[in-house]
């Protein structure tokens, strides 16, 4: 096509003009909308310039040298989508169904602790956001409105995820009020028997603003203290009161005699673990190493989940979680055998980026992400993907 072209600027000597300081400006001094964010690291990037430091770090970092955080992600892109050619893909079903209730797409919401640092509205905002994006969201224990609020403003299906402490009966009561309050299933975290060493906290001094509190709870639990003995973390602090590290595999048959909902075992890497949650009676397990906050160096989410969906053996649903951050991350996992994904930074960023619209825009930009990633895959149903779509290493 011919174009019109101005005739080209004479060349100027730029070395005989007298050198004058060139002032950049910033393009906009308010922080950037939630429409001109074109993915999740948008979003972050915006959380990153709105939180203050020690909360951002709380969100964003993970234990000790963070090697699990970054290698979570590097699972993901260290595997490589062998897409096929001339399929139809005219239309695209995203839905798939876990634990028998049907979802939209599958990504969830993972639990996250503590929402209310994000955005006032918190786990209420975070909820109503799953809701529109017809997916699922996974109340954490130490959540900042209590788990009846939630489950009033929710628009979808929700699990609650527990921790036990030492006192049996605060996990037995808190599994009774999800239940009562409409909770289709139970995550019971297993990978936090003591707190991980969450060094960003330890530095920052992180702790709670008073009027972030942790409303699941009555009494001693319902409070972080402000400061933290030395070299530690408040939130260690706080911790060491709500996990008991003598909980052992026995805990899901007694979970299971105190609540008729579904156990879900969340914090699973080695496949013999996967085989004792199917022979101890749970529904479900999460392929999960708490987002790189546990245990430093443990292996990443992606690398583990094979040998869990091998020894799981199509008895119980395998989940996957940490670093999942675009549509072909979801691909990836589902192709490799899990059955959803759940994201938990990403909905945060997405929270402190704009409330319930930052955290709705975080989950429709992940659907938008794997409808395309599927198209372009040529594998038009979420059930059609499997290894083969999958290249090495
Ligand atoms: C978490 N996670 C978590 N897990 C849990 O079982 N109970 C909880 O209260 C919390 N709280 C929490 C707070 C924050 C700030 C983060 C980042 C994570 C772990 C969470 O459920 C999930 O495993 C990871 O977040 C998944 O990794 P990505 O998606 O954040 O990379």
């Amino acid at each position: 096509m011919p174009t019109s072209r101005k005739p080209a600027a004479p060349k100027r000597d730029v070395k005989a003009r007298p050198a004058k300081p060139v002032t950049l400006r910033r393009a906009s001094a308010a922080a950037p909308s939630l429409d001109s964010c074109a993915c999740i690291a948008d979003l972050e990037a915006i959380a990153k310039r709105k939180l203050p430091r020690p909360h951002y770090d709380y969100y964003a970092g993970g234990a000790e040298d963070e090697l699990t955080l970054d290698a979570n992600r590097e699972a993901f892109r260290k595997i490589f989508i062998r897409p096929r050619a001339l399929v139809d893909v005219s239309r695209i079903d995203t839905g798939t169904t876990v634990l028998g209730t049907s979802i939209s797409m599958p990504v969830m919401v993972a639990p996250t602790a503590y929402q209310k640092l994000a955005h006032p509205d918190g786990e209420l905002a975070t909820a109503r956001a799953a809701g529109q994006s017809r997916t699922l969201m996974v109340a954490s224990t130490i959540a900042t409105h209590d788990l009846e609020s939630i489950a009033k403003a929710a628009g979808g299906p929700l699990w609650f995820q527990l921790y036990v402490p030492p006192e049996r009966n605060i996990a037995r009561d808190l599994a009774r009020r999800a239940e009562a309050a409409g909770y289709r299933a139970l995550c019971l975290t297993v990978d936090t028997p003591q707190l991980g060493r969450r060094e960003r906290d330890v530095r920052n001094g992180f702790t709670l603003p008073p009027d972030v509190r942790m409303m699941n709870f009555e009494g001693a639990h319902r409070d972080m203290p402000r400061r933290a003995p030395p070299g530690t973390s408040a939130m260690a602090a706080y911790s060491m009161a709500l996990l008991d590290p003598s909980l052992t595999w026995d805990a899901i048959a007694w979970l299971k005699s105190e609540t008729k909902l579904p156990i879900i075992v969340k914090g699973i890497i080695a496949g013999d673990d996967a085989r004792l949650a199917a022979e101890s009676g749970a529904a479900a397990v999460i392929v999960s190493n708490h987002g790189g906050r546990q245990l430093d160096a443990c292996e990443p989410t992606l690398a583990a989940l094979p040998h869990v969906v091998e020894a799981a053996a199509g008895r119980i649903e395998v989940y996957l979680d940490g670093g999942v951050r675009r549509g072909t991350d979801v691909i990836k996992a589902i192709a490799l055998g899990a059955r959803a994904v759940l994201v938990g930074r990403p909905v945060i960023w997405g929270l402190a980026a704009g409330g319930q619209a930052g955290a709705h825009r975080a989950l429709e930009m992940l659907r938008e992400e794997l409808i395309l990633a599927m198209k372009l895959s040529g594998c038009p149903r979420i059930q059609g993907l499997g290894p083969e779509f999958i290249a090495g290493p």
